[in-house]
């Protein structure tokens, strides 16, 4: 039996097939893994999370890299970020918590959100003395930090903007177009209003603009274009206000490959074409560079997240097909039903002496669309109890997990250097209950 190193580029660096036909992730094989923690169970690599970091932090060194919680966030991961030198995107008076709880430094945090509420914005002005950075996104937020602001607390806050640019991602994750929930659009002049009326408040502390133009991009151009034209409305501010806004925020969006030959966007190329996109720009405009920010999300964790399932069952169809269903599905992995995404799946934990065939891994949740993996190969004498690893799910998994069918959420657990350390345990159906008040 040949043994199939697993393609690189989705899985973690640090990844090693085995010849029993095991895959071993940070040094722990994930059948014995998986034996010990259960399934399904999403495995994260430490070192792997560690070295996306440094490759940022290296690639934008005189700049600022936030890690956007909201891809994957516990209190190990905000330590692990915080000791690689980044700082820390949250877009909840939730993730806030976590960022609290492991003693984030509050100059580090931006806060995010198009509909923060009064409890988000205050926890964000009461952690660090009001040293976070709140990125607004409506008017009326400008007005209610206005409100909440006085002489001993002036927010620092950015102007979201809608730079009109398309990365061509999938539409339910591309944000900066015009006519969409998020920041104030560039060409309709809101953007330049909203500037307009925080500089108008004293107490408001605005040191930049930031935009988003959505997640999964591979192509640098589009990245490229929204940065010239958010230097053009820091061109513009200049000549309204005579104000030089020190910060550029050009957002995350960093895409990654999920199969094998997907294009992934090197941090080095990025830095480099970003640097100079900002810099050609204000050489133009003759404008001071402003230090710029970026919030990789998916691109620092995706790749080092691995999910482990057991086959629970294995269906033969009429026409030929094969379904296999595992015990998880959309709970666990919500990208799928949500914006068609896919993934690959190799079978681990024995060797699989016959061929491989053509199968669907579908999910166990009440609906049709609770489809993890379509056109999977896998050894065509799978059976249930075998075990399935999918990876590339360490980005929007589990923060996106839900309860659908009261199904128990899983743990998270990390790897490095041939341990296992549980960092979230699996939800119990006391959990579940906790909240149900009968
Ligand atoms: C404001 C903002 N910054 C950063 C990110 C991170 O994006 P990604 O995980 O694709 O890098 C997001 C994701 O939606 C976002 O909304």
């Amino acid at each position: 039996m040949r043994t199939v190193a697993p393609e690189r580029a989705v899985w973690p660096s640090g990844t090693r097939p085995s010849l029993d036909g095991d895959v071993a992730v940070g040094g722990v094989g994930l059948a014995a893994l998986a034996g010990r923690f259960g399934t399904p169970v999403h495995v994260v690599d430490e070192a792997d999370v560690r070295l996306r970091c440094r490759a940022f932090r290296g690639a934008f060194r005189h700049g600022e890299v936030a890690y956007a919680g909201k891809a994957f966030l516990c209190r190990a991961m905000a330590s692990w970020v915080e000791e690689e030198k980044l700082s820390l995107d949250v877009c909840s008076a939730g993730e806030l918590a976590v960022a609290r709880a492991s003693r984030f430094p509050a100059e580090r945090i931006l806060m995010h959100g198009n509909a923060k509420t009064p409890e988000d914005l205050g926890a964000a002005l009461s952690y660090g003395g009001g040293r976070i950075r709140i990125v607004v996104d409506a008017f009326q937020e400008i007005a209610r930090l206005g409100a909440l602001a006085d002489r001993a607390l002036r927010p620092r806050m950015l102007v979201r903007v809608t730079p009109g640019v398309d990365g061509g991602t999938h539409k339910s994750i591309s944000t900066g177009t015009d006519d969409q929930q998020f920041g104030f659009s560039l060409a309709s002049g809101a953007a330049a209003e909203a500037v307009r009326r925080a500089l108008a408040q004293r107490r408001l502390d605005l040191r930049g603009l930031h935009c988003h133009i959505g997640s999964q991009i591979t192509d640098p151009a589009a990245f490229e274009e929204a940065a010239r034209r958010m230097v053009g409305l820091l061109a513009a501010i200049r000549e309204e206000h005579g104000v030089t806004l020190p910060q550029l925020d050009l957002g995350g969006g960093f895409g990654v490959p999920y199969e094998g030959g997907e294009r992934a966007l090197d941090p080095a190329e990025l830095a480099s074409r970003l640097n100079r996109a900002v810099a050609d720009a204000c050489a133009l405009h003759r404008l001071p560079v402003p230090r710029i920010t970026i919030e990789p999300g998916r691109s620092i964790v995706a790749r080092a997240g691995v999910t482990v399932y057991r086959v629970v069952s294995v269906k033969h169809g009429l026409a030929g097909s094969l379904t296999v269903a595992v015990n998880g599905g959309m709970s666990d992995n919500p990208r799928p039903s949500l914006y068609g995404a896919r993934y690959t799946v190799r079978m681990i934990g024995r060797r699989a002496p016959g061929g491989e065939r053509r199968a669907t891994v579908v999910g166990r949740h009440c609906e049709a669309g609770d489809v993890l993996v379509r056109e999977a190969s896998l050894p065509a004498d799978l059976r249930p109890g075998d075990l399935l690893a999918v990876p590339c799910t360490g980005a929007y998994h589990h923060s996106m997990a839900s309860n659908y069918n009261l199904v128990r959420r899983p743990p998270v657990v990390a790897v490095r250097d041939g341990r296992a350390r549980l960092l979230v345990r699996r939800e119990t159906e006391e959990d579940l209950l906790r909240r149900d008040l009968g």
